[in-house]
């Protein structure tokens, strides 16, 4: 399976994938294309993370989405389909093979419309972006000892009632323990302690997958206190 929790019971884990509903034939087929071609599967977000997603996306009412990390394209087909007819989705990788997989899934979903692809160093994509409400929706899945840069460029793009997302942050339950078993532990830890003590934001990490914290702004407008 992709990317199941290592925290949870498999059992669970196995059961909470069974029960996302995603009614996206693609999405099944992606992950066995991913499967075989590639040992990475493992980064490929879960069903049930997929589902939820979706559903955040739906719920805040994103029109418009960034994505920074694609691997072959799930996660950015369980956003885009989310999105209203004539949202938009930026997606920010580094990997032209990868992505050229998710471009082909994207092709056949009939989603080509509202995804643009941006190949290279995300915190470029990222720093050539302009200021000000550009999204209403993020989600940050990519290197992780840039994770507090993503972060930090994209508060201040945020539209009012936006939410961001990001995936790994308890790195298989690690970052709670008191051993320090890598260097990835250390990079989270860092990441959660970020955010918890940014004034601009609300936080919550859920224990899907391997940990996705949901931020808000503090106060409507993500605006940067004086
Ligand atoms: C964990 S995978 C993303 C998985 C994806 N969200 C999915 O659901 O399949 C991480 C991705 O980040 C990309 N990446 C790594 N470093 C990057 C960087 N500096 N800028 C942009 N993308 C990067 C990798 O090429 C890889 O595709």
């Amino acid at each position: 399976m992709a990317h199941a929790s290592a925290f949870l019971d498999p059992r669970i884990s196995a059961y909470l994938a069974a029960h996302a509903k995603l009614s996206d034939p693609l999405l099944a087929e992606l992950v066995d294309e991913t499967r075989l071609t590639y040992p990475e599967l493992h980064m490929q977000i879960s069903p049930d993370e997929g589902a939820l997603l979706r559903l955040l996306v739906r719920l805040c009412g994103a029109g418009r989405a960034i994505e920074v990390g694609t691997f072959t394209g799930y996660s950015s087909l369980c956003i885009a389909r989310a999105l209203p007819p004539g949202g938009r989705l930026l997606c920010c990788d580094v990997n032209e093979e990868w992505t050229s997989m998710a471009r082909r899934y994207w092709e056949r979903a009939g989603l080509t419309d509202r995804i643009e692809l941006r190949l290279g160093p995300a915190l470029e994509t990222l720093a050539r972006l302009p200021m000000g409400p550009l999204f209403d929706f993020a989600f940050i899945d990519a290197e992780k000892t840039e994770y507090i840069a993503y972060y930090d460029a994209l508060v201040p793009r945020m539209a009012t009632g936006g939410l961001m997302a990001v995936d790994n942050v308890l790195h298989r339950g690690w970052v709670a323990g008191t051993a320090e078993p890598d260097e990835r532990t250390h990079l989270m830890r860092e990441f959660n302690e970020h955010v918890l003590v940014d004034p601009r934001t609300e936080s919550v990490i859920v224990p899907i997958a391997d940990g996705l914290t949901l931020i808000t702004a503090a106060e409507p407008g993500w605006r940067t206190p004086d």
